[in-house]
């Protein structure tokens, strides 16, 4: 069966990640939901039990006491035949709703086009949730927006309000806003942001904005949008942008103003993170697909694809987003590796820590293969799990996926000195 006819591809093991969220079996895309509970860390992820394949999308969900140790957790959110998710529950976040943990998020009934609001509501432990039948609110008026996803709530002054991406396919994105204090009645304040910005006409060129997430750090305000745009090729989703600025008063609503932005991950494989903005820190999760080099059929073969990055935490410099692993990932070291002078990591779980500049290379010698995967100009921190290259310098991080095979190993360059823990 499919299953024995893949069975001498099995090079599953050495790439899988060990310590970051990813589904056993099936697909991962966004993080969603990112919360904390009476003290525990809730991670939803949008999820295909059935197969490594973006298709009949579900929320999975993972808990922790201290971001180190993780829980599988039952599936949260689940499409469901005649329902307004029948198509899917895509991304969303999760709120405390008055003391009841919510869902509010995209209900796909039929197609991206047909997507509403909806809510979901559970209990304190976040285990069985109860779908409200009601889709809360659908597409805007404007006849540019054919899209609308990926609510993000968030309050100002004693209000709540939601952000959510829009647009269309072969038109501009917007940024939509809502009040909705009550999670039952939604009120449409127009577009938080548009091109009219010129920075985020020069930095978020884009047909859609998806997974927006809006946030205070100190006192400025941060928007972090993920950029859908058509093109011939078939990859649409074209990284990932923040913008500082404020908002102002603007008619019933408001109006978000650029005063500067970047990049938030400059890897190639990073995608729609949300944050959780926690009492003093604010917490950010991205989601890094599957690289070029794992092909389709090792995908089918290993079953799963996707995983989630580590968690991380973000500051501003200046206008600059600044991202660091979150303080507690010290606490999954084990024992300092010694590379000697060739630099071999024996160890496929591990964190670099370098004074200086610093080469990743991945190295086959069997088949007399040398992969560069990271390099870096200055003082730096590799965090490497199996498949997933995490790096953080002085400006955006980069996240990257590289296959190791049960052949390979990785090695490590630097002038300066370095620090290697295994991880564990
Ligand atoms: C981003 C995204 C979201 C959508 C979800 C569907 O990767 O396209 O806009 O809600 O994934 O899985």
């Amino acid at each position: 069966m499919i299953q024995q006819q893949y069975d001498h591809l099995r090079t599953d093991l050495p790439i899988r990640p060990r310590l970051h969220i990813h589904p056993a079996h099936g697909w991962l895309n966004d993080p969603n939901g990112l919360c904390r509970i009476d003290g525990r860390y809730h991670v939803f992820y949008q999820h295909n039990p059935d197969g490594p394949h973006h298709t009949n999308i579900h929320w999975a969900h993972v808990s922790s006491p201290d971001l180190i140790h993780w829980s599988d957790e039952p599936i949260a959110l689940t499409p469901v035949v005649g329902s307004l998710n029948a198509q899917g529950c895509w991304s969303g976040c999760v709120v405390d709703d008055g003391g009841v943990p919510t869902a509010v998020y995209t209900a796909v009934l039929d197609a991206p086009h047909n997507a509403v609001v909806a809510v979901a509501r559970t209990d304190r432990t976040l285990r069985s949730w109860v779908l409200d039948p009601v889709g809360k609110i659908g597409k805007p008026d404007d006849p540019g927006v054919t899209e609308v996803r990926d609510p993000f709530l968030f309050t100002l002054d004693g209000r709540r309000y939601a952000v959510q991406g829009a647009g269309d396919p072969f038109g501009v994105p917007q940024l939509l806003l809502y009040s909705c204090d009550d999670l039952d009645t939604w009120e449409q304040l127009g577009p938080l942001l548009t091109l009219d910005d010129p920075i985020a006409a020069e930095l978020a060129q884009a047909n859609i904005w998806e997974c927006p997430n809006l946030f205070r750090l100190g006192d400025r305000w941060v928007i972090i949008l993920s950029l859908w745009r058509h093109s011939d090729a078939d990859q649409p989703l074209c990284g990932v942008r923040y913008l500082v600025g404020d908002l102002i008063p603007s008619g019933d609503g408001m109006r978000f103003i650029a005063q500067g932005g970047g990049i938030v991950d400059d890897g190639d494989t990073f995608y729609a993170p949300q944050v959780l903005v926690d009492a003093n820190r604010v917490l950010l999760w991205g989601w890094a697909w599957e690289g070029a080099d794992r092909s389709v059929v090792e995908i089918e073969a290993g079953g799963w694809a996707g995983t989630l990055t580590f968690p991380r935490e973000l500051g501003l410099s200046g206008d600059l987003l600044v991202s660091r692993p979150a303080a507690e990932l010290v606490g999954l070291r084990t024992e300092q590796l010694d590379p000697g002078a060739d630099g071999v990591v024996e160890a496929s779980a591990f964190d670099v820590v370098a004074e200086g500049a610093v080469e990743l290379a991945l190295v086959d010698p069997e088949l007399g293969t040398r992969e560069v995967v990271a390099k870096t100009t200055g003082a730096a921190q590799l965090l490497v799990d199996g498949s997933i290259v995490e790096v953080f310098g002085s400006g955006a991080s980069a996240t990257s996926r590289h296959y190791p095979k049960t052949t390979s190993h990785w090695q490590i360059r630097s002038a300066a000195p370095y620090r290697v823990w295994a991880l564990g």
